[in-house]
């Protein structure tokens, strides 16, 4: 480095730097079909950061539509309120089974996302490029062994995706799993898996993880692009209509029960599919589309009481949040 060049930021001062632009120290989780630009946009001005997967995205055009747009009205939002804009964050499917994975990423280094999640596979196949220009790497793990791969592999931090939460969910409660993880790592940690509200992010604090990673509380916001039907589900549900099944991606994931019976199949007598399948918008097993068809939801779903905009629900999550941290 030359002697007058400008040292690069530490892991630990990009964290500071973003925590300093959030309202609540928080992640809209990327959900396949349900987080699109309106939903990341909406997240960062309300103050917390904005995340989707870049296969929502079709075709590949389209996702330079979104990544061009988010970039551009988060920038104006910026430039109206310095330093209230959260990041946004883009979430790439690092599995070898992913047919788009070299033209995604190809998009997003040109639009250099400050963060991006990796999932279904090594952050390897991302880190020198996401280095290179300046972001930052958070691994999504739902276990001890591959947490210790993915920082061997040079994450920046790490995202626990734990017991209760929708989607490919966790196994590991987040009690147990934050500490198991402080053990050996001093890096970002991102709790995710039912977490509900403000006091849930405060207590993700206290275990000693970073930021909080909500799912299922963004699904049924008016920006997300769930169909109305699967929004007014989520409302009416509780934890008692989450069942675990691994039968149309091959990976245990969390659905809502009456999705499920609605696309004419037994909830009780689903089993597991042998082969994966990340995509199954057009290949799941019965015809059936997971997520397009089969909705998924993790166990804090109770908490959904209502379709909001994204802004009142983050000023709802801050205003729980400054309660929980006020407490002696
Ligand atoms: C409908 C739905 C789709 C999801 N799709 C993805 C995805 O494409 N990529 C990903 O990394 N995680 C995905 N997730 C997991 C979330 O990013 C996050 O880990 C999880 O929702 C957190 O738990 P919670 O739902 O209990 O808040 C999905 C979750 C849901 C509910």
């Amino acid at each position: 480095m030359p002697d007058n060049a400008v040292a690069p930021a530490s892991v630990a001062e990009k964290i500071a730097d973003i925590k300093e632009r959030l309202a609540v120290p928080a992640f809209a989780a990327p959900m396949f079909l349900v987080s699109g630009p309106d939903l990341v946009i909406a997240a960062c001005k309300a103050g917390v950061i904005g995340a989707f997967p870049t296969m929502n995205a079709r075709p590949i055009s389209a996702l330079e539509e979104w990544f061009e747009r988010i970039t551009k009205e988060l920038a104006d939002a910026e430039s109206a309120n310095p330093g209230t804009t959260a990041p946004w964050a883009a979430n790439i499917i690092c599995h070898s089974t992913s047919k788009r994975f070299d033209e995604d990423f190809a998009l997003l280094q040109q639009y250099k996302p400050e963060i991006v999640i990796t999932a279904l596979g090594s952050p390897k196949r991302v880190i020198k490029e996401v280095h290179d220009y300046g972001g930052l790497v958070f691994a999504d793990v739902n276990s001890v062994t591959y947490a210790k791969k993915a920082v061997g592999a040079g994450a920046d931090g790490l995202v626990l995706v734990s017991a209760g939460a929708g989607g490919h969910t966790g196994f590991v409660t987040g009690f147990a799993f934050v500490p198991a993880i402080r053990s050996f790592f001093d890096g970002p940690i991102i709790l995710g898996g039912g977490i509900v509200d403000g006091a849930g992010i405060r207590a993700a604090e206290v275990l000693g993880a970073d930021f909080g990673y909500l799912g299922t509380r963004f699904i049924a916001t008016e920006e997300s692009v769930a169909p109305e039907s699967y929004r007014d589900m989520l409302v009416n549900a509780t934890e008692e209509d989450i069942i675990q099944s691994a039968h149309f991606t091959g990976v245990p994931a969390n659905y809502l029960k009456t999705s499920i019976i609605a696309a004419g199949l037994d909830p009780d007598t689903l089993k597991p599919r042998k082969d994966k399948s990340f995509d199954s918008r057009h290949d799941g097993p019965e015809n059936n589309k997971a997520w397009k068809d089969i909705w998924s939801a993790g166990q804090g779903v109770r908490a959904v009481d209502k379709v909001q905009p994204v802004s009142a629900l983050v000023k709802q999550l801050k205003a729980e949040y400054d309660i929980a941290r006020a407490m002696p």
